[in-house]
């Protein structure tokens, strides 16, 4: 029998008071059950209650332990959503009615995850905190496609950049990056929330001297069941993305490294663009 929130928050419900149990900041990894670290695992079957994002796939979500409260607390776009302060004030409050709380977040919890946010707060008041690395999606899908992120002939480091601006910054996405450092050919760039923004953001790259044949690809739901995977050259990719119709949540990976990806959907019937 699952605990209501109610009973999860216990005499919490009052507000913080005592001391606090630790809040467990949990990577999931992209999707595939398979790719949970065994530490994940064991939290999850342990856990009293579980505050989940958007990203987390219901397979994952089946592996939590029946007497869980679970809290849904993901931001979609265009929907009325719990703002983050809010999801800071609940982790804070839980962890005063001396149960396991446990935050599951898709990937890792540092990448892009608003995870080190939720530290600074949680700290900030006590509370101790503890983090669960997760595969993330980068690092899922490359697996997944077969293409290493690094290769000593090819790309001898690897980026993680968000196309995605903070609601605040209204600046033109090609006034938001250094295009100089995204540009360089020996590196392996991987745009994570790129979708809305792919067709400036190529542009942008484009503009900086990136070669518009720079193998790259575009995976929607990586790793999971319905992975689809858009392979073209970087000077292609906006539009091959948009005439397959890629949605959320899609990774764009671009670098020399992808020339095997971009081979494969070839042989597969795909065509250059
Ligand atoms: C808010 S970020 C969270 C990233 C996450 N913390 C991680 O480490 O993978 C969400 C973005 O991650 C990428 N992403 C996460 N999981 C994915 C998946 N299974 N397939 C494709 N992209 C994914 C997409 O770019 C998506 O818009």
């Amino acid at each position: 029998m699952p605990l209501s929130l109610k009973e999860a928050a216990g005499g919490a419900c009052a507000g913080p008071s005592g001391p606090a149990s630790s809040v467990y900041l949990v990577g999931v990894g992209p999707g595939d059950v398979e790719l949970l670290t065994v530490k994940a695992l064991r939290l999850m079957r342990d856990a009293d209650l579980v505050l989940y994002d958007r990203l987390i796939s219901p397979e994952v979500l089946s592996m939590v332990g029946p007497q869980a409260a679970m809290l849904y607390v993901g931001k979609e776009a265009g929907l009325h959503t719990r703002p983050q302060e809010e999801i800071h004030r609940l982790l804070h409050l839980y962890a005063h009615a001396g149960k396991s709380v446990v935050r599951l977040k898709g990937g890792d919890p540092t990448v892009f995850g608003r995870g080190g946010e939720e530290l600074e707060y949680l700290e900030a008041r006590g509370v101790p905190v503890q983090i669960v690395p997760g595969i993330t999606a980068a690092s899922g899908i490359a697996a997944a496609l077969r293409v290493p992120l690094t290769h000593r002939d090819y790309a001898d480091s690897v980026r993680f950049v968000t196309g995605h601006a903070r609601s605040e910054n209204s600046a033109p996405v090609a006034e938001r990056y250094r295009w100089e450092v995204l540009s360089d050919p020996s590196q392996t760039l991987v745009v994570y929330m790129g979708l809305s923004t792919l067709p400036q953001f190529a542009d942008g790259l484009l503009q900086a001297g990136l070669d518009a044949s720079t193998p790259a690809v575009a995976v929607q739901d990586g790793t999971t069941a319905t992975q689809r995977v858009v392979a073209a050259p970087l000077g292609g990719l906006a539009t091959a993305v948009e005439e397959a119709s890629l949605a959320s949540p899609t990774l764009v990976v671009i670098g020399r490294v992808e020339a095997r990806a971009l081979l494969d959907s070839l042989k597969a019937g795909g065509r250059l663009r």
